[in-house]
């Protein structure tokens, strides 16, 4: 239950993350705001937040379980700061669609970093649990 759910929510995390970072690869400039591929990144962000609730949120009543407590305290700590990281994320990414922002330039650069302090936490999230598993 809750392990596909988190790999529904990693999987989320590459798709939307992939729209901003391909154009630009691509095309060699950011997506302006109100056009089709940004708007699916801000749709697929806001889809990606939802994901990691819902994970959150099955994993709740389950977090006595040897699943749980045997991967032990640094795998559920990375699992609660990528949840703090994905809040702040996402206020970030929702204050970056105002186009009159003034200080749009560090805010990008925060979401950006964030996104990439997020993936690397998930990544040591599932590393330890998977660790766990085996172990
Ligand atoms: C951004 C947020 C998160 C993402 C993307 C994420 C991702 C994942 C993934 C991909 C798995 C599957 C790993 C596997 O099967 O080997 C997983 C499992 C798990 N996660 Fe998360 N996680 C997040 C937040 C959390 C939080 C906040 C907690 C705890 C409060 C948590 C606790 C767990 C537990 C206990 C499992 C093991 C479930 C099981 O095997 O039954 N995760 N997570
Ligand atoms: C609530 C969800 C989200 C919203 C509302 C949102 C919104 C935005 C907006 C408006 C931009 C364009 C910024 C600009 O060009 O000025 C952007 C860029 C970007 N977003 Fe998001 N986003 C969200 C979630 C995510 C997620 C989950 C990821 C991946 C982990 C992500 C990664 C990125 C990246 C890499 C960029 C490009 C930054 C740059 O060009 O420097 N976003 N986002």
């Amino acid at each position: 239950m809750a392990s596909w759910s988190g790999w529904l929510a990693a999987l989320f995390i590459v798709v939307a993350a992939s729209v901003p970072v391909l154009y630009r690869l691509r095309e060699g400039k950011r997506a302006a705001l109100g056009t089709p591929p940004l708007r699916a990144h801000v749709l697929l962000g806001l889809a990606t937040s939802i994901a990691t609730f819902v994970h959150t949120g099955l994993v709740l009543p389950e977090l006595g379980s040897e699943a749980a407590v045997g991967a032990g305290g640094y795998a559920f700590a990375a699992g609660a700061v990528a949840f703090l990281v994905m809040i702040a994320h996402g206020g970030l990414g929702l204050g970056l669609r105002d186009p009159k922002r003034k200080d749009r330039a560090r805010q990008r650069r925060r979401h950006a970093t964030t996104a990439a302090i997020l993936a690397a936490i998930v990544i040591a999230h599932v590393v330890l649990l998977m660790r766990a598993r085996m172990g």
